[in-house]
Formats: structure tokens, sequence, C-alpha cells
């Protein structure tokens, strides 16, 4: 595996590859790799000869500070976990290679009504530094496909609507949120629960589960089933930031839908964790639609 920290040499590398007529494959990260990242590379594998995996703890998508400045930086693990999985290259860039003319600078990309709601109304200019910096990244790789997991379902989003909206020529591949044994969603984030929270954080999970039950009837109470869930959730001991339904475009649900998915971010000690649960919605007798 090849270790890239400048652009001129990423681009090198790729337009070699590019050359010979193999596809490549992008899977953007933040590093400080686990099993849900390495899934996201043998997804990528499947669809390319070629993969790159890019490191970037990216300043401009955190809403707080303390949030950056703390966040897992595991480069020699990750190195040789990426390695191990058969990576090609691992792009691991500088702030000053991803934003040149320094953070005020910048020109940024600012994703509209997909990136308003849920996780924009709790982190306000995260979508806008996340949607800057992975558009750089497909303009610095330029991959046939970039890889990325659904546990970030509202991240997925932003990126399509980006994508569509910029006509970049890439193909963006969702991959199933990887879990642990008893339901946690894989996140490098999940290293701040201490052991009880950690016993404690499958609920959230456990509680999409049963609201994507609850509300698969194309007329279920949705509100009601919402406001149940994260009242569970904060009297169990997590602080709920939103538990939400949503159609698979992320538009206010109704009862045509054919498929739904329920949302949700909470607090549990120093951990925000989110999580998603998308679902069909059941059509009985008479149901319209
Ligand atoms: O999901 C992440 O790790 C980040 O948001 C991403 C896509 C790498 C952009 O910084």
């Amino acid at each position: 595996m090849q270790r890239l920290v400048d652009a001129a040499t990423l681009r090198a590398t790729v337009q070699g590859w590019r050359a010979t007529g193999e596809r490549i494959a992008l899977v953007p990260t933040m590093g400080n790799i686990h099993e849900g990242h390495l899934r996201l590379v043998d997804a990528a594998r499947a669809q390319a000869a070629r993969v790159v995996v890019s490191i970037f703890v990216n300043p401009t998508q955190f809403d707080r500070p303390d949030d950056f400045e703390r966040y897992p930086r595991t480069p020699d693990a990750d190195a040789d976990a990426l390695s191990a999985r058969g990576v090609d290259a691992m792009f691991t860039p500088n702030v000053e290679i991803m934003y040149p003319h320094g953070l005020d600078m910048a020109a940024y990309i600012e994703p509209t009504h997909s990136a308003q709601q849920l996780e924009g109304e709790f982190r306000p200019g995260h979508f806008r530094g996340m949607a800057t910096v992975v558009t750089k990244l497909l303009n610095l790789v330029q991959p046939d496909c970039a890889v990325f997991g659904q546990k970030d379902y509202q991240q997925l989003a932003v990126v399509r609507a980006v994508v569509r909206e910029l006509l970049l020529p890439v193909q963006i591949v969702g991959l199933a949120t990887v879990r642990e044994a008893d339901g946690l969603a894989m996140s490098s984030r999940n290293q701040y629960l201490t052991p009880a929270e950690r016993a404690l954080a499958p609920r959230l999970y456990q509680a999409l589960q049963a609201a994507g039950q609850e509300g698969a009837a194309a007329e279920a109470p949705l509100p009601a089933i919402e406001a149940y869930h994260a009242r569970a959730l904060n009297d169990a001991g997590f602080r709920v930031e939103y538990f939400r339904f949503r159609n698979a475009q992320l538009a206010p649900p109704a009862p045509a839908d054919g498929r739904r998915v329920v949302l949700a971010a909470a607090w549990l000690g120093k951990a925000r964790l989110i999580d998603s649960h998308p679902f069909d919605v059941a059509r009985g007798q008479g149901t319209p639609g």
C-alpha cells in the first residue's frame, strides 16, 4: 500500500492506474479505522480494481472545537489495518493541502434542504464542511465510485444531492450500517463511552427497531411513536436530540411512502451517538398507494 500525503503524487498515482483502464474507488474517512470502515473497503474493492482510502480529520465539519481536538487520530494502526485489507493507497493530506488558502478564504459547498434538518439543526455548519471536503476529495481522486456508510444516513443523502446538483461524474455507493454483536452501530466515538454507558448504548438501536415496527403501518401515529421512544431513552439516561421518522428521501413521511427511515441522535455521557433504521411501509388491504 502506498502512503500518499500530497495532491500531486496522489493525482499522478491515480492517473497511472486510469491509463491502464483500471476502475478506481474512494473511501473517504476521518481515520481511526474500525471494522465498519474495513467493510466499506471491501465494498469498494467489489466495485473497482484500485481502492484509495483518504484519512482527514476535517476541521470545517466539527461544530465544537473540543470534539475536533479529541477526535482519535491513529495513523500507523490505520495504515496497518488498511494495508492488511488490500487498500492500494492511503491518502493523508494536511489542512494546508485541503484548504490551501486557509479556512476563512476557502470556497464552500452549501448543501440546501436535505441538510437543514436533523443533524443540520443540531450541528450548524456540519454539512457545509462535510460536503466541501468530500467535493474536494472527489476532485482530487476523480474516482469512478465512492463508498459511504448508511449509519450517517443524512450524510449519504447530502453527498448524493451534492453529486447530483454539481453534475459530478461519480457513482455513490451506500453500505448498510455495520454493527457490534449487540447492535450498537460501529463508530470511532463509541470509545468515549464508559463501561456502564457502553452496556446501555445498544438501547438506541433497539428503540429504532421497535419504532420501525410500530411505524410501518401507512397511517401509524408517527409523532406519538417518536415522542414515546425519545422519552423512554431520556428516562434510561440518554439525552436525545432528535428521534424522527422521515421518508427514504428525508422528506416528512406521508401515508403513500413505500419506505421510511427513523433517525436518532442522542448523547450518552461524552459520546454523541447517531443511528438510523430504514424500513418498508406495510401495504395492507385498502391502504392507498
Ligand atoms: O463520515 C466521515 O467520516 C466524514 O464525514 C467524511 C465523509 C470522511 C468527510 O469528512
